[in-house]
Order: structure tokens, then sequence, then C-alpha cells
């Protein structure tokens, strides 16, 4: 199997997006994208996020409101008007199923373009959007289309979040090599501890397998957090916990990259050659 270690998008023009996506569903897509935010945040950078399909929403006076986005902003301390939360959160489905299945119960059809214009606008008002996909890289999101086909034309670099125990080292291995595929460059893999327990011989070694055979950094892991949802609570407790467990300082280096003098429109993280791995600033 060839393992290409980066895409071809790496020559692009970069993006100040990264996309967070996983091996499967629930493997804590949401806690790391709040967690990355928070360090951003913490960084002093205006990072926000963006869900661009969200399916199980529920239902309020003022429409469906989109899980994963709330946790993000409530985690982070983010409060967006009602506008931005659809640039943020656009398309809405109350089924907790597969996009393409939600879309096709409430008669609608998810157009990557639209989703590719909201983003458009986040990146312009903000210094960096983390965008969480739905799902895993494959899954369809109706009209023969899948979260891979968004993730192309978005040209974010990724983030693959994965379960530390048995099946990961699969899991991680098809995942990487299908966004390899598409051109798609791939920052590193997280992987989150969304069960308590303690990471015994297994664990350990899928960290060092996925790393050696996916040709991929591993950029961190997330331990279990009891009552994760009461630390959300507390942005500041939450940018604490997310700086302590999660580093992803040297794949990004903060306020240089930003030219903070420059009217927002203007402030763009300038160019660098592929050598980077930062977050912000190197040309994906
Ligand atoms: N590190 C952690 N400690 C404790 N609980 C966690 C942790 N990570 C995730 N969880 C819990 O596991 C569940 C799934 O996590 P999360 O929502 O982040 O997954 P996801 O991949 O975003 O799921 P989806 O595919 O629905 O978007 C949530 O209930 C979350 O609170
Ligand atoms: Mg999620």
């Amino acid at each position: 199997m060839n393992h290409p270690t980066q895409g071809h998008a790496a020559k692009h023009v970069r993006i100040p997006a990264v996309f967070v996506t996983g091996t499967d569903t629930c493997v804590g897509k949401t806690t790391v994208s709040a967690a990355i935010l928070a360090i951003l945040r913490a960084k002093g950078l205006d990072a926000v996020p963006m869900k661009p399909v969200q399916t199980g929403c529920r239902a309020s006076r003022a429409g469906l409101v989109a899980p994963d986005l709330e946790f993000c902003l409530d985690a982070c301390g983010i409060h967006p008007s009602p506008a931005e939360k659809t640039d943020m959160a656009p398309y809405r489905f109350r089924p907790a199923c597969s996009p393409h299945l939600a879309a096709r119960l409430a008669g609608r059809a998810v157009s990557i373009g639209l989703v590719a214009r909201h983003f458009a606008r986040l990146t312009e008002r903000h210094d960096f959007v983390v965008v969480e996909g739905a799902g895993g890289v494959m899954v369809p999101i109706g009209g023969g289309k899948t979260m891979l086909d968004i993730m192309t034309r978005l040209a974010a670099p990724v983030i693959l979040v994965a379960r530390p125990g048995l099946g990961a080292i699969n899991h991680c291995l098809l995942s990487l090599f299908t966004l390899r595929q598409s051109g798609l460059d791939v920052l590193g893999v997280v992987f989150n501890h969304a069960q308590p327990g303690r990471p015994g011989y297994i664990e350990r070694n899928n960290r060092i397998t996925v790393e050696r055979s996916g040709h991929v950094p591993v950029m961190g892991s997330l331990p279990y957090l009891p009552h994760l949802d009461k630390l959300t609570r507390s942005p500041q407790a939450f940018s604490r916990w997310a700086c302590r467990n999660l580093k992803i300082g040297e794949n990004f280096c903060g306020e240089d990259c930003i030219r903070r003098d420059a009217p927002r429109s203007a402030r763009r993280p300038r160019r660098k050659e592929q050598t980077s791995s930062c977050l912000s600033c190197s040309s994906w």
C-alpha cells in the first residue's frame, strides 16, 4: 500500500482552518475540536467552530439547535449572533442518523457550494476556523457525495480523531489512506479516551504503530474526563484542561504568524514553506 506522507494540496495556498474528522462517529471529534479552539483562543486568536452538517439536532422555538456547535461555543465562551450561527452550522437535521438519510427524510439536499460559501464568510471574519465533520471520512451526505467531498472542497488540513484501543490501527490507516488519496494534508492524529479505563499495552503500542505505519505525527491524547459536560460550563477550566492535555504547541507557532496591526480582512497569516507544520501559517 502506498503511504504518501502528505496529499497533493501541500503546495496550495494555506487556509486559516483545520478540518477535524474521525475514524467513526462518537470518537470525540467535538471534544477535540473544542479543545483545539480553546488552545488557539488561549494564544489570543479569534478561532471559531463550524459544523457544516449536523444531525441529531434538538428542536427549540428559535429552530433546530446544533449540539456539537453549542458544545464548542459553550466550552470556549463564544457568543455569535444568530446569523453567524447559521454560517457555523448551515445544515441541521433532527434525526440522529447519517447525513444522507437525515437530508432525504427532510426532503433537502446538502449543497457543498453552500457549505463552502458559509466557510468562506467565517474565514473572512475570523482568524481561524475549526471545522468538524459528521461521522467519518466516507459518510454519505446525499447525491452520491461524502464528507470527503466537503473536505476536499474546503481544502483545509486535517486532524484525525481516533479511539485509542483495539481496532484503532486499521481505522486510522484506512482513514489516512483515503484522505491522502484525495490530496488532503493530514496534520496529525489525536487519540481521545471517551471511555473510562487506564491505557494499557494496546493503547501504548497503537500510538507508536499508527505513527510509524501511517507516517503521521500523533499530536496528542485526550484523557477520559468524568463530567466533561460540567467542565464546559467554565471556559477557563476547559481551556486549562485542553492546554494541559493536548499539546498542539509545536504545530502552532502563535501570534507571529498573524499580522495583528492589519485590518481583519487583510489579516491573513503569512505563507511559509512546507517545512512548517504550524496550524495557522504553513502552506499546506
Ligand atoms: N475525553 C473524554 N472524556 C470523557 N467523555 C468524553 C471524552 N471525549 C468524548 N467524551 C464523550 O463521548 C461522547 C462522544 O464524544 P464527541 O461528541 O466528542 O464525539 P463525536 O465524534 O464528535 O461524535 P459525533 O460523531 O456525534 O459528532 C460524548 O458524550 C462526550 O461527552
Ligand atoms: Mg461531534
